[in-house]
C-alpha cells in the first residue's frame, strides 16, 4: 500500500476513535476500574493524537543518499519489518495499544495484538473500528488470550519479527529470553520501575506537594512511571510528610463512574492482594504507616490511600514495584547522597525534580539514571517525545520519531558507477 494511503488510514481510526471516545472511556472503565473522566480526558485524548500523530508520519520515513569512497551510490530505505507481535498490560489497555499500534501500521507492518486478559474489551471494539475504517483485512489481528499460552506463542513464533510488550519485568526477561531461543526477534520491553521524585527545600512547596501525590496516586497507583519513592530535603520532611498524608485523606475513593472519584479499585482481587501483602511487609520492616494500609469495607478490589514515612532504602517498599496507592517518604540531606540513592535500583524508568535552583535541577536531570526525567512536573507525557526505560525498565523507546526506527528494518543499497559520485 502506497505510504499516504496508511496514512489516511490511521487518520481516519483517529477520527472513529474520537467519534466513539465516550463510549471506549466507558468501556475501559468498566473492564480497569480506572475513573471514567481522566480516561476520557487524558487517555482517550492520548490515543486520538498517538493516532493522528503516527498517520502524520506514514509518508515522512525514508532514508539517505550517502557519498560513499569509489566509484559507488549508496542509499538507505526504512522497510517494514513484518509481523509484529504486540503483548499489552492491563494499566492503560487502549493508551498501550494506540503507542503500538500507530508505529507499527505507520512504517507498514502488519500486527498481531494481544490484550491483557483482565482488560480485552476496548481493544476488540477498536478492532472494530480498525474494520470500519478500512483497513485490508489481515493487517490487524487482536487476539485476547492468557499470557503463558498467548502471549508465550507470540514471542517464540518463527513467523513473527518483532515482538513489542509492555508489563511486569519478570516476562520482560521471558520475552526476551523467547526471542532468543527462536527466531531472533526484535525486542522492545517498557517494563516497571521505581521512579525517584526528588524535593529540595526551596521547591515551589504546594506545587511538589500536588504532584508528588499525583505522580504516585494516578490511575489508582497503577503507573510504570508512578513517582514512588518520594526524597524529600531534610528542613521540609516532617511539614512535606503531615501535608501529604492530608492530601491522601482527602483523596476520594469510590465508583469510577461518580464525577467526583478520584480514586477507583485496583483491577483485580490478585493486584489487591499483592499491594496489601507489599504494606504489611513495611509494616513488618519498620516504616511508619500513616494512614490509609487496608482494604476499605466497600464492595470492590479497593485500597486505601497510603502512606509511609521513615522508610529506609533496604525496605520492600521502597525498592520493590508496588503498582497501587502507596506513597513512600524518605528524607534526604545533601545532593551527592540523594543522586546515589536513587539510582540504587534496578530500574531506571523515569526521575522528577522539585526545585527553584536550574542547576540542581539540571545536575540531578544528567545524573539519574532514567529515560525520563521531570522538572518541576510530573507525569507531562505526549506522543510527541520518546519513553523508556534503563536498565531493567526496559529496552528500546516508544514515542516520537524516535519510536519508528523500532518499526523499520534498514537496509543499505551500494551500486557500481561508471565514474566518481563524490
Ligand atoms: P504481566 O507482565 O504478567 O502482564 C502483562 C501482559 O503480559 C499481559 O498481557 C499478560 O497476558 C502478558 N504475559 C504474562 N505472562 C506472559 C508470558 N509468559 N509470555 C508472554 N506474555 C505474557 O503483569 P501482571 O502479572 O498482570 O502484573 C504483575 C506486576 O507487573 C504488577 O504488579 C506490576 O508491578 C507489573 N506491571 C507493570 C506494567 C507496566 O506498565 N510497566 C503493567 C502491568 C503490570
Ligand atoms: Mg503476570
Amino acid at each position: 500500500m502506497d505510504a499516504s494511503e496508511r496514512g489516511k488510514l490511521l487518520f481516519k481510526l483517529a477520527d472513529l476513535v474520537e467519534r466513539d471516545s465516550a463510549y471506549l472511556a466507558t468501556l475501559e472503565s468498566l473492564d480497569s476500574g480506572k475513573p471514567f473522566l481522566p480516561c476520557f480526558f487524558v487517555d482517550l485524548q492520548g490515543i486520538i493524537k498517538t493516532f493522528r500523530y503516527y498517520a502524520g508520519w506514514a509518508d515522512k520515513i525514508h532514508g539517505s543518499t550517502i557519498p560513499i569512497d569509489g566509484e559507488f551510490f549508496t542509499l538507505t530505505r526504512h522497510e517494514p519489518i513484518g509481523v509484529c507481535g504486540q503483548i499489552i498490560p492491563w494499566n492503560f489497555p487502549l493508551v498501550m495499544t494506540a503507542w503500538k499500534l500507530g508505529p507499527a501500521l505507520s512504517c507498514g507492518n502488519t500486527v498481531v495484538l494481544k490484550p491483557a486478559e483482565q482488560t480485552p474489551l476496548t481493544c476488540l471494539y477498536l478492532g472494530a473500528l480498525i474494520k470500519e475504517a478500512g483497513f485490508p483485512p489481515g493487517v490487524v489481528n487482536i487476539l485476547p488470550g492468557y499470557g503463558p499460552t498467548a502471549g508465550a506463542a507470540i514471542s517464540s513464533h518463527m513467523g513473527i519479527d518483532k515482538v513489542a510488550f509492555t508489563g511486569s519485568t519478570e516476562v520482560g526477561k521471558l520475552i526476551q529470553e523467547a526471542a532468543g531461543k527462536s527466531n531472533l526477534k526484535r525486542v522492545t520491553l517498557e517494563l516497571g520501575g521505581k521512579s525517584p521524585n526528588i524535593i529540595f527545600a526551596d521547591a515551589d512547596f504546594e506545587l511538589a506537594l500536588e504532584q508528588a501525590h499525583q505522580g504516585v496516586f494516578f490511575n489508582n497507583g497503577q503507573c510504570c512511571t508512578a513517582g514512588s519513592r518520594i526524597f524529600v530535603e531534610e528542613p521540609i520532611y516532617d511539614e512535606f510528610v503531615r501535608r501529604s498524608v492530608e492530601r491522601a485523606q482527602r483523596r476520594k475513593v469510590g465508583n469510577p463512574f461518580d464525577p467526583t472519584t478520584e480514586h477507583g479499585p485496583q483491577v483485580s482481587e490478585e493486584q489487591q492482594r499483592r499491594v496489601l501483602e507489599l504494606i504489611q511487609s513495611g509494616i513488618t520492616e519498620g516504616a511508619k504507616l500513616e494512614c490509609g494500609g487496608k482494604a476499605p469495607p466497600t464492595k470492590g478490589f479497593f485500597v486505601e490511600p497510603t502512606v509511609f514515612s521513615n522508610v529506609k532504602d533496604h525496605m520492600r517498599i521502597a525498592k520493590e514495584e508496588i503498582f497501587g496507592p502507596v506513597q513512600q517518604i524518605m528524607k534526604f540531606k545533601t545532593i551527592e547522597e540523594v543522586i546515589e540513592r536513587a539510582n540504587n535500583t534496578e530500574y531506571g524508568l523515569a526521575a522528577a525534580v522539585f526545585t527553584r535552583d536550574i542547576s540542581k535541577a539540571m545536575t540531578i536531570s544528567a545524573a539519574v539514571q532514567a529515560g525520563t526525567v521531570w522538572i518541576n512536573c510530573y507525569n507531562a507525557m505526549s506522543c510527541q517525545c520518546p519513553f523508556g526505560g534503563f536498565k531493567m525498565s526496559g529496552n528500546g523507546r516508544e514515542l516520537g520519531e524516535i519510536g519508528l526506527k523500532e518499526y523499520t528494518e534498514l537496509k543499505t543499497i551500494t551500486m557500481k558507477m561508471s565514474g566518481k559520485t563524490s
